[in-house]
């Protein structure tokens, strides 16, 4: 057992040295979760809990539930039309500012199946591992550092004895025994066990000749198998760092966190490899924090008192990891990780080096010198940067619901609205100016229904900066009433110039 096993919030969740397999259960479920597990809504001050985000997020489009019609399956969800987009701006954000606007970066997009050897070379298939403990009246199951985080918040008396962090499997199993802990049905509840979250599958169409292989568990190890690769393809040196966003996947233990902690998920991960006798680890380290800390409160908007670095103790941190930060956002259910930031060293490159007998040195251009890189590693999930955005953007205010979203991120940025849906001059009228607005890019709502009043308050709940609507005195003066959704302030403005004054604003 190593430490990152035993953290309160283990993400990084980098292979330990050993793990013992139990079959992966599909804890199917009635409706979303929002209620019955242990973590969620104890005692955090926060502007919405995580039920009003639930609920909000699936009443306008942004998440619904997965394969709600036959009754859900636990920690998976789908976007919705707003969700889908609030999804794609997060992603293009992240590409353009960690990607494209750097000159030291390249993308990648690597394949969810890699060769089986890969996560042999990693370490996950032995110990991708979480403690695992199981209700012996419900057979449900949990993990046991969130069972002991829970127990805890009603024992504050023993909080200053432990941290959770700190302890190993052997420990929060003597700690769960002593304190005659029990499940959150209040069961008994059996010893922790290393349970692998690695997702295994087969591959092979005749039968019994499949071979296994994973869904990857990271998006990382794709980047250090193309090491060889992008050195050979592409006039890259050092330092410089590869990004890639796609789907990883994780069989999850615990339930409830909503989009925060999901079976399948996205990542944006970042390998910046550097010659450690050239480059200060610590200085890179450092820049690429601010670059973290910039994204999320420039780029995102993202308020700073909900954000905090929490550096890893000499327990959790990963084997190979020579420092490890997270940046913390402070979700409705408490200080969670948002964003981990580790050292890795050259553990990856030299795992797979010596199980695939393939050289993956870097040669110095200029002294000839041959050696592994070693890697800083930012790596972020979206679907977290997700739910951080809709809890900070949403605002209620008596009956009006705003989400403040950076019109970057706003699943649309302006909505057309003809005054009257049923005078067709209107209408014309209105779809020339949508027209207008989606050939110059802009992602724009048309809404035809009911009174304007009402038209106004959806898009603001959506996020929608711009509502324009078009009005008998459109037919005039061909001027349009432009509402900004933060101050609901109306202005006039000519259609011609109704472009220039949205990027302005
Ligand atoms: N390659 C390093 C790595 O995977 P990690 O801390 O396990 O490190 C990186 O994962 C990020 O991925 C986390 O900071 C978190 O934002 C996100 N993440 C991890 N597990 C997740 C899950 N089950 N659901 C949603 N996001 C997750």
């Amino acid at each position: 057992m190593t430490a990152w096993q035993a953290r309160a919030e283990p993400e990084s969740r980098c292979p330990a040295q050993r793990g013992t397999r139990v079959e992966p259960r599909v804890i199917l479920v009635p409706d979303i979760i929002i209620k019955d597990e242990f973590v969620v809504l104890r005692g955090f001050m926060a502007d919405h809990t995580l039920e009003d985000i639930i609920s909000f997020a699936k009443r306008r489009g942004f998440v619904y539930q997965t394969s709600a019609i036959y009754g859900g399956l636990a920690n998976s969800y789908d976007y919705g039309p707003a969700g889908a987009e609030l999804l794609r701006n997060i992603r293009n954000l992240w590409w353009r500012e960690m990607i494209t606007k750097r000159s030291d970066m390249v993308g990648l997009d690597s394949q969810i199946l890699l060769h089986p050897q890969t996560w042999v070379a990693s370490g996950h298939v032995a110990s991708f591992t979480d403690p695992l403990v199981e209700d012996k009246l419900t057979h449900n199951r949990y993990r046991a550092d969130h069972v002991i985080e829970v127990w805890l918040k009603g024992h504050p008396e023993k909080q200053a004895s432990i941290v959770i962090e700190n302890l190993n499997t052997a420990q929060m199993s003597a700690f769960i025994t002593d304190n005659n802990i029990k499940s959150p049905e209040g069961n008994d509840i059996t010893p922790p066990k290393d349970f692998n979250i690695l997702f295994e599958t087969a591959i092979g169409a005749v039968s019994g000749q499949k071979d296994v292989a994973y869904l990857r568990g990271e998006t990382a190890q794709g980047i250090f198998t193309n090491f060889k690769n992008i050195l050979d393809s592409t006039r890259v040196k050092l330092p410089f760092g590869v990004g890639q966003i796609g789907k990883s996947f994780r069989n999850e233990i615990t339930t409830g966190q909503f989009v925060f902690r999901t079976l399948e998920f996205e990542q944006g991960e970042i390998e910046y490899f550097f010659d450690p006798e050239e480059s200060n680890w610590e200085d890179l380290f450092k820049s690429w924090q601010d670059s973290m800390w910039k994204f999320v409160t420039g780029t995102l908007r993202i308020r700073e008192d909900h954000l905090r670095w929490r550096r890893h103790t000499d327990q959790e941190r990963s084997h190979y990891s020579k420092d490890t930060y997270d940046l913390e956002y402070q979700y409705p259910f408490g200080w969670k990780e948002l964003w981990g930031i580790a050292y890795r060293t050259d553990y990856d490159l030299k795992q797979h080096q010596e199980h695939s007998g393939v050289g993956l040195e870097y040669t110095h251009p200029q002294t000839g010198k041959k050696f592994l890189p070693h890697v800083i590693e930012p790596a972020v999930g979206i679907n977290r940067l997700f739910l951080m955005i809709l809890a900070d953007a949403l605002t209620v205010s008596g009956d009006r619901t705003v989400l403040k979203l950076s019109p970057e991120l706003a699943p649309s940025t302006a909505a057309v609205f003809p005054l009257l849906a049923n005078k067709p001059e209107l209408v014309d009228k209105a779809r020339g100016v949508f027209n207008l607005l989606l050939g110059h890019g802009l992602k724009t709502a048309w809404d035809d229904r009911g009174n304007i009043g009402k038209r106004y308050l959806s898009q603001d709940e959506i996020g929608t900066p711009y509502a324009i609507t078009i009005d008998f005195d459109t037919m005039k003066d061909d001027t349009v009433t432009l509402r900004d959704r933060d101050t609901a302030g109306q202005k006039r403005v000519k259609i011609g110039d109704i472009i220039n004054t949205i990027h302005q604003s």
